[in-house]
């Protein structure tokens, strides 16, 4: 069987749709102010909003003062309130008992790089991995993706040193690519594939829209190419909103480019296609590899060769190449987890705290927040009105995804409508009916959980929840002529805004290995500025925001880069391990991390891995899970592969014991349990990467309704004994069937924790025969 070509994509959200306005708006003059008070005192909502109102009354005057003032009352994931305040009230708020700080809603900066900010890579403090490792300095990552546009100023050669001295690989010329003149320092190999695609399909391309070479005719791959390892770009201006520096995670590692999707259907890629670009990239001596690319469910086992990914990252990996991949844009529905081969990286996509909240005032003087992405003037008090007179469908009335509107009634006007399900099509398709109906601006309720999608262009279009929309809908219906205004956003960051695992990231469990926690790590992916290609429709200026896992993937990838630098003897698994057992499970703010798609859920190992990525954690993490070719082998083993399947993936003869392995022994920086009934025992082995004289203790939240044992329960690493076995035990308390709960284990020495996730669903009665495994 051997038909080596299916056709992948690329994991962008909205990469291939004109007209998606997505900026923040910096104003100059901000009146909001975040007052943040620590933990929640009480748990009553209704209390703590009372408690809130009290405090701002204190300092304004006035009960009915401070209500107007309000404008969110934060009760709870913890306590705090936004209110609008001169700076001397500011000033004053800030020194009462109990307040922990006062942050003002606006920075006059556009943020270009916030994502590196928010994981702790500040380029000015100097104890940073960033700095630590030379910013990733002679490594090579390899992107297999669209291609790039050499000319972007983030591919930069300032600085940087000689080509490293390992690269065997090539620059090739080809339609407008000129490998003397676009490729340099930081360019170093560029090659493209096509030939499986067009064995495959002939040759479906619209050539006035792509280059016969590695130059980027669609935009994603210059994205995910300087998001990985941009060059530091000064005075970076986007959509007029001031200047900032930009770079990617690893702003002195090389690139190597791989073209392998092309433009046509907003991004193809061919498995034939990848499959050899693996093979040159291994050969060329890249250290990384970042792939923002995905297939479709039901996956391909790791064994057949039409996913193209997992083969021929198994060979890659297998030579000490880090394979990173994203988990896909299918969620938040579960199970739908792609490139869950356990030898690679899978990214899940987080928010950053960072949301651009507008200003919406109604006639009545009341303020809200709602989130929004235009620029452009404020609209001073305009009419607004809820779309449900008579000779509407009464079922269609207000509902976003119906709105049909008549000119004479919109006109100039504001429309108000709320969302069943909130899916990007129903925001573009409601604000462009309410633009062509001549209206002037779209307010738009929605399930808070659900994703924030932009409208269309510049067109001044809201987001709110439920909850303030059903306020805005009482004022309408309370008075006469409602009337509102609406202020262009802000740029908003830091605490108290928790980051969340997006809506549209994809979620384990993994569908074909379930044993094999996937998604591995989540990264920021939402609304991620980096370059572009100029025929990108979006692009301005020559960068553009874009979300996906596609965006999330080359944010690890670079940081990858940052630890082969300094740990250029770690194997793949040291790596992984690295990112998944520091990784935050709470926010770098402290703050609980939801998991978007159901209301106030908390994510778990099935939405972010191991958590949030922690570059500075990961760097130096203590004890490390590896797992070296051989432990690979076993778990093909374990799979039930036979041994010419398991040959063939390997490229040498092999034989599987008698014994079946268990795939729950394979030595991953996780447990995970799909079906415990029996006690289970596993084995697992840490490896001391930190100090050689350490002692280690363990730590063990056991999952709902379990009970889990370690033997032996502390750790004692010397100068020679560097490499530790131990033994996880755990059974279920009742015997019934649940679905999965978690908790985690974690060996720390006083400086690390070293904190693995487990997953574990228990199950006595079978529906009907089921294999084990
Ligand atoms: C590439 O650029 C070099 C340097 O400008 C030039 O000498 C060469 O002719 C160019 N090659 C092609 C194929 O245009
Ligand atoms: C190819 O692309 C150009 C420019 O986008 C367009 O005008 C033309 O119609 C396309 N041709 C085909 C065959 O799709
Ligand atoms: C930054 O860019 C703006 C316009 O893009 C330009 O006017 C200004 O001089 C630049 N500043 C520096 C320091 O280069
Ligand atoms: C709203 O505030 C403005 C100015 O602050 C004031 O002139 C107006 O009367 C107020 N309207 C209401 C309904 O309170
Ligand atoms: C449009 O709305 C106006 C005012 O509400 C109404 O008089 C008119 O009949 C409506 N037109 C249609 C086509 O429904
Ligand atoms: C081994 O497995 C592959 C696919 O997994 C199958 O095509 C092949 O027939 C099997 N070979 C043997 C000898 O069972
Ligand atoms: C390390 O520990 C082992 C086992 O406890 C012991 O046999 C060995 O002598 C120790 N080595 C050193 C250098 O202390």
């Amino acid at each position: 069987m051997s038909s080596p070509s299916s056709v992948l994509a690329i994991l962008c959200l909205l990469c291939f749709l004109n007209g998606q306005g997505m900026i923040a708006k910096v104003a100059a003059n901000s009146q909001v102010h975040i007052v943040y008070l620590g933990e929640r005192q009480h748990d009553n909502p209704k209390l703590l909003t009372d408690t809130h109102h009290d405090l701002l009354a204190t300092i304004v005057g006035s009960k009915e003062l401070a209500s107007e003032l309000m404008v969110y009352s934060y009760r709870h994931g913890f306590s705090g309130f936004a209110a609008k305040l001169t700076e001397s009230q500011a000033q004053k708020l800030s020194e009462l008992p109990g307040v922990v700080r006062v942050i003002p809603n606006s920075l006059h900066k556009l943020q270009t790089t916030r994502s590196w900010d928010f994981l702790g890579l500040s380029s000015q403090s100097p104890s940073n991995i960033l700095h630590k490792s030379s910013m990733g300095d002679g490594v090579i990552i390899g992107v297999l993706d669209t291609g790039i546009w050499p000319e972007s100023e983030s591919f930069n050669e300032k600085g940087l040193g000689p080509v490293p001295s390992h690269w065997k690989g090539v620059c090739e010329s080809g339609d407008r690519f000129n490998a003397t003149i676009h490729c340099n320092r930081k360019i170093i190999g560029a090659r493209w594939f096509i030939d499986g695609l067009v064995a495959e399909y002939g040759k479906p391309l619209n050539w006035s829209t792509e280059f016969l070479s590695s130059r980027d005719a669609h935009g994603h791959g210059t994205h995910t190419s300087s998001t990985a390892a941009g060059s530091f770009v000064t005075n970076v201006s986007y959509k007029g909103l001031g200047h900032g520096t930009i770079k990617g995670g690893a702003p002195n590692a090389r690139l190597a480019i791989y073209k392998v999707c092309w433009n046509v259907l907003g991004g193809q890629c061919s498995s034939a296609d990848i499959l050899k670009a693996f093979d040159e990239a291994i050969h060329d001596g890249v250290d990384v590899l970042s792939l923002s690319i995905g297939s479709s469910i039901p996956l391909f086992s790791e064994v057949d060769e039409r996913d193209g990914i997992a083969t021929g990252s198994f060979h890659a990996v297998a030579r000490g190449i880090t394979v990173v991949c994203a988990a896909a844009n299918d969620g938040p529905s579960a199970e739908t987890v792609q490139n869950t081969a356990p030898w690679i990286i899978t990214v899940a996509a987080s928010t950053m705290d960072r949301s651009f909240p507008t200003s919406i005032t109604l006639g009545s003087n009341k303020t809200f927040l709602g989130l929004a992405m235009f620029t452009g003037p404020e609209i001073g008090f305009a009419s607004l009105i809820y779309p449900e007179s008579e000779g509407l469908d009464p079922n269609a009335a207000g509902v976003c995804q119906f709105l049909s509107l008549n000119k004479t009634m919109v006109a100039g006007k504001v429309v108000l409508c709320f969302t069943t399900v909130s899916l990007r099509t129903d925001i573009t398709s409601a604000s462009a009916a309410v633009k062509e109906a001549g209206g002037v601006g779209l307010i738009v309720a929605k399930n808070p959980s659900d994703a924030l999608y932009p409208c269309n262009e510049d067109f001044p279009c809201i987001e709110v929840d439920y909850e303030i929309g059903t306020r805005i809908l009482f004022y309408i219906r309370s008075t006469r002529s409602p009337l509102v205004k609406l202020r262009p956003p802000k740029t908003f960051i830091g605490k108290p805004l928790s980051a969340k695992v997006a809506y549209f990231s994809s979620r384990g469990p993994n569908s074909i290995t379930p044993a094999i926690l996937k998604p591995d790590i989540a990264a920021p992916g939402v609304n991620i500025l980096a370059a572009t290609s100029p025929l990108d429709a979006l692009g301005e200026g020559g960068y553009v925001m874009h979300s996906g896992t596609s965006m999330s993937t080359p944010h690890v990838a670079g940081i990858v880069a940052l630890l082969k630098a300094m740990h250029p003897n770690w194997s793949p698994a040291a790596i992984k391990s690295a990112l998944v057992t520091t990784a935050w499970r709470n926010g770098p703010s402290g703050l609980p991390i939801f998991a978007e798609g159901s209301p106030q859920k908390l994510a778990n190992p099935f939405d972010f891995g191991g958590g949030i990525m922690n570059p500075n954690g990961a760097a130096d993490p203590g004890l490390v899970y590896d797992i070296g070719k051989a432990g690979y082998m076993q778990y093909l083993c374990a799979r039930g592969y036979n041994n010419s399947a398991i040959s063939r993936l390997v490229g040498q003869n092999t034989k599987c014991p008698i014994k079946k392995p268990s795939i729950l022994d394979m030595n991953l920086p996780s447990i995970t349990i799909p079906s415990l009934k029996n006690p289970i025992t596993i084995k697992r082995s840490v490896t001391n990467v930190g100090a050689p004289e350490s002692i280690y203790r363990a730590t063990i939240e056991p999952p709902f309704g379990t009970i889990v044992s370690l033997n032996p329960n502390a750790l004692v690493f010397n100068s020679t004994v560097r490499k530790l076995d131990f033994t996880i035990t755990i059974s279920a308390i009742h015997r019934m069937n649940t679905g999965y709960y978690f908790g985690s284990l974690s060996w720390a020495d006083g400086v690390h924790v070293v904190r693995i996730p487990l997953s574990v669903r228990t199950e006595f009665l079978q529906p009907y025969d089921a294999n084990d495994d």
